[in-house]
This record gives C-alpha cells, sequence and structure tokens, in this order.
C-alpha cells in the first residue's frame, strides 16, 4: 500500500514538474509577445497616427493663414486646433517612445536610460542619477530589453510607493553578468503591512530576469529599496556575435 502511495507522489511530482516548465515557457513566450506588441504599436503611432496628426497641422497652418483676414472667431477656433493638434503629437510621440524607444535599438541601453530617466524626472520631480560602467557596450537585444523595462518598473514604483525624491540607477558588467541596481530613499517595501506582496511588476521582472536565467534580488528597509538584477553575459550573448 505504502510502495503504491510512493509511486502515486512521484507521478504527481513528475506530471507538477511539468506543468510548471509549462507555464514557464508560456510566462516567457507572453513577455516576448508583449514586447513585439508594443514594438508595433510604438511604429504604428510614430509613422501611421504621427503622420497623420502632421498632414492634419499643415492643413490647419493654411487655414490660420486664410481666415486671418475673414471672421476672428473662425481664426480663434482655427488657432486652438493647432494648439491641440501640437499637444497631440506631443503626446503621441512620447507614447510611441515609451511604448518602445527608438534608442533602444539604435543607440542601446545607456542612451535609452539616459532619455527615458531624463522625462522620468521631469514627469515625476524625482532626481535621477543614471551610471554605466565604461565597458558596458551593447548587449544583445532580448537582454538589453528586459534591462529597460526592470529599469521602467522600478522608477515607476519608487514614484508610486517610495516617496523618495531621488533615486539611482547602476549598471556594471565583469565578465559573466550584468549587475544592475536601482535604489531609492523612501519607505520600505512591507511599510504598514504585515507582510510584503509582490504585484504584477515585481512578477514580471522576476520572470524576465529568470528568462534570461538570472535572478532578481529584493532589499528593502527603512533606509530604502534596492532592485539588484543579476543577468548572465556569456561572451557569445554580446550583440553582433549572437547568432
Ligand atoms: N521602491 C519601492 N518603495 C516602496 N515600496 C515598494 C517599492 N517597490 C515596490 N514596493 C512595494 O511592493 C509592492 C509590489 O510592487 P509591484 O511593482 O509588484 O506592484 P505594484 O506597483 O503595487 O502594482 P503593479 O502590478 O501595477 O506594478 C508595491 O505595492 C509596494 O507596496
Ligand atoms: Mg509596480
Amino acid at each position: 500500500m505504502n510502495a503504491r502511495l510512493e509511486i502515486r507522489v512521484k507521478e504527481r511530482t513528475t506530471e507538477l514538474e511539468q506543468k510548471n516548465e509549462e507555464v514557464q515557457q508560456l510566462n516567457g513566450r507572453l513577455l516576448q509577445l508583449q514586447d513585439e506588441e508594443r514594438r508595433r504599436l510604438a511604429r504604428e503611432l510614430h509613422d501611421s497616427t504621427g503622420q497623420m496628426l502632421a498632414a492634419l497641422n499643415i492643413n490647419l497652418t493654411l487655414m490660420k493663414d486664410l481666415t486671418a483676414a475673414a471672421d476672428a472667431r473662425m481664426t480663434k477656433i482655427v488657432q486652438d486646433s493647432a494648439a491641440l493638434t501640437e499637444e497631440l503629437t506631443r503626446q503621441i510621440r512620447t507614447m510611441s517612445y515609451l511604448l518602445h524607444p527608438p534608442l533602444l535599438d539604435e543607440a542601446g541601453l545607456e542612451s535609452a536610460l539616459q532619455w527615458y530617466v531624463e522625462g522620468f524626472s521631469q514627469r515625476s520631480n524625482i532626481a535621477v542619477d543614471v551610471h554605466a560602467s565604461d565597458d558596458l557596450g551593447r548587449l544583445r537585444s532580448d537582454v538589453e530589453i528586459a534591462l529597460f523595462r526592470i529599469v521602467q518598473e522600478s522608477l515607476t514604483n519608487v514614484h508610486r510607493h517610495s516617496g523618495s525624491r531621488n533615486a539611482s540607477v547602476h549598471i556594471a558588467r565583469d565578465a559573466e553578468r550584468i549587475v544592475l541596481e536601482v535604489r531609492d530613499k523612501g519607505k520600505a517595501a512591507q511599510a504598514g503591512k504585515k507582510t510584503f506582496r509582490p504585484g504584477v511588476g515585481i512578477l514580471g521582472m522576476r520572470e524576465r530576469v529568470r528568462q534570461l536565467g538570472g535572478k532578481l534580488e529584493i532589499h528593502s528597509d527603512e533606509a530604502g529599496t534596492m532592485i539588484r538584477a543579476l543577468v548572465p553575459v556569456a561572451e557569445d550573448q554580446q550583440a553582433g556575435i549572437a547568432s
């Protein structure tokens, strides 16, 4: 009876391990699809919506000249419409760039992060210091996207939860791995709560890092919070050398 029970337990364990493996594969695929979808949306917004807004802006400029001599109310409406179009163009551009920063493909992680952090600081009023080691270079594109998304989520968390007025982002690499750290000096993640509960943000970061064979560490106490992502980079994982 005991032996049969043992066999049954072993079978169930194997089944669960298989299911776990399947869920992890699905998670990885979903994150990849999310990145592809964001890239597609970003391009669509920029190329299609952005172009149409540019055309609209030209029309409005022409109308402004035509109506200047005519009705004052009409002139005002056209002027307001032109201002709205300009604002909309700016918003669409920011949205497109946040969905997938063109700098990430063109110039690499460090430039994309500098650009992102500048906008983040303006929007949030949180001063952020970015420091990347000189030898960072270009990394495989999935590694660059993952690290960019981790900084994006971590800084969003600093803004939403920490109350800190400043934060820092550090990226360093050695022969085997990339170490990314995002720190703030705000209140602890578990402050006022019995236990710390990760949400979609932290679970997503953890999954991204796991998919790359690395790990995510979170340290949080009254001195502040630090998110550290450790991602292995074998020589053949560098951009250009990867197959
Ligand atoms: N920098 C931080 N400072 C203080 N608390 C934090 C910080 N980062 C995360 N937390 C805490 O950890 C929790 C989980 O973070 P997580 O990003 O997973 O979820 P969330 O930000 O609440 O929601 P979302 O799923 O939209 O990201 C937060 O609700 C918050 O309590
Ligand atoms: Mg979050």
